[in-house]
């Protein structure tokens, strides 16, 4: 008998209520929230809020949560002192995923399981930047810059990288990147998160694997690959046949394609604005760029494969990434900056949903498909009589 559900693409593995696709219709909704409206009319902070709590705040519990954040932001010295100890060329999700995991050295929450949750998740919103932040600064030899309370969550992340403070403009569209790629279902990372929490593992290192689940290039590292095929193909003129060559090898075009979404992403639509405005602002050519490996992607697909294809959230937020001045290899560590915010959800509720059916230890089986032991397959040899 061989596996029938490699990948469990279809295997449905527990209930929800955090966020969810429709795959046909394009449509991403995070507690009910249709994520477009919130991009219009919301900011990160309070998209976090909905993420952990399930509704939206009032002026009071907005005002308390941001505070909370706000107050956290700061990571101990000593970490910051610990992260001079790495390689100066550490990969920065390397340096994000220990780090994350170092958390629970630092800190020492107090109250039930579910209360030191909480205070855990506000822990990483509010940390997860720093982190960032501090290893880009000092693997350049610069010190860290400390958080300014004052700023949004975008504003202060911008800050701390670069050590001057964005215009509203910049702000805003870096806010909305953060609120496209807070959540996103049963992803691998979100799932890798749940898997570990289900086995009582606390948030901390729920969210570790999660970091290191993102930074493979079938996942989060995407965005990274698309910088790097942008730099290649360099202009305009060589999209076409630098796509072909690539999809005739039978490679493939990183942010292009989605195990979920048969149609168009709805983040790819709204990144792909902001490259737009972005490109304009900047006078590069990256939209331009981007723009026509979508095309060209989708015409070979088509005519070669019969098959439809689509951009995801890396293909334009790379770019976008990349005009606001971020190092191309910090772009799935912001991944992570936003998205921590759904696994932290996630975690709680894996541990605490209330409603049936309740989670439990996820233990899929294997159909084991190796050599039996005895008679039929290996009997043990001791070292001195093997040939
Ligand atoms: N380039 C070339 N061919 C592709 C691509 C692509 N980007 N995406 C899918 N295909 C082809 C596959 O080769 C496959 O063809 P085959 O059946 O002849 O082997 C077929 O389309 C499979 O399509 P799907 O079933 O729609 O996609 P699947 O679920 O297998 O893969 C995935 C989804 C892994 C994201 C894939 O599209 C891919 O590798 N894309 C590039 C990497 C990327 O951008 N990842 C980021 C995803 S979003 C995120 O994680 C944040």
């Amino acid at each position: 008998m061989e596996t029938k559900n490699i990948g469990l693409r279809d295997i449905t593995v527990a209930d929800t209520k955090i966020s969810h696709i429709d795959g046909k219709k394009g449509k991403l909704i995070y507690r009910g929230f249709d994520v477009l409206d919130l991009t219009k009319n919301s900011n990160f902070e309070e998209t976090c809020y909905i993420l952990l709590h399930d509704h939206l705040p009032t002026q009071k519990e907005f005002e308390e949560f941001k505070r909370k954040i706000r107050d956290s932001r700061q990571i101990a010295s000593q970490m910051q002192k610990n992260m001079g100890n790495w390689r100066k060329d550490a990969e920065p999700m390397d340096v994000l995923q220990a780090f994350v995991a170092a958390l629970a050295g630092y800190y020492n929450e107090k109250g039930t399981a579910k209360e030191i949750s909480h205070q855990r998740a506000i822990n990483l919103i509010a940390k997860v930047p720093t982190i960032v932040a501090s290893w880009d600064r000092i693997r350049n030899s610069k010190e860290p810059i400390q958080p300014d309370s004052s700023l949004s969550h975008a504003a202060n992340f911008l800050y701390m990288l670069k050590g001057e403070k964005p215009d509203k403009e910049l702000e805003r569209i870096f806010d909305v990147c953060l609120i496209l790629h807070a959540d996103h279902t049963f992803n691998a990372s979100t799932f890798a998160a749940r898997e570990v929490a289900s086995t009582r593992a606390h948030m901390y290192s729920a969210v570790s694997a999660a970091v290191g689940a993102l930074s493979g290039e079938l996942h989060g590292g995407a965005n990274f690959e698309v910088m790097k095929m942008l730099l290649d193909i360099k202009n305009e003129n060589n999209v076409e046949e630098w796509v072909t060559n690539r999809l005739k090898n039978g490679d493939r075009v990183m942010g292009m394609g989605h195990a979920v979404y048969k149609t168009v992403d709805p983040r790819s639509t709204v990144l792909k604005e902001l490259s737009k405005t972005l490109a304009k602002k900047t006078q590069m050519p990256w939209y331009d760029i981007t723009k026509n490996i979508e095309d060209s992607t989708v015409r070979y697909m088509k005519k070669e494969k019969k098959k439809e294809i689509f951009p995801n959230v890396d293909l334009y937020s790379a770019s976008v990434y990349y005009m606001l001045g971020i190092p191309m290899d910090l772009n799935t560590p912001i991944f992570a900056v936003s998205r921590v915010a759904g696994w932290s959800a996630h975690v709680i509720e894996e541990r605490f949903a209330e409603a049936a059916p309740k989670p439990m230890l996820y233990r899929p089986k294997a159909v084991y498909v190796g050599k039996y032991d005895g008679p039929q397959g290996c009997a043990y040899i001791p070292i001195d009589k093997r040939k």
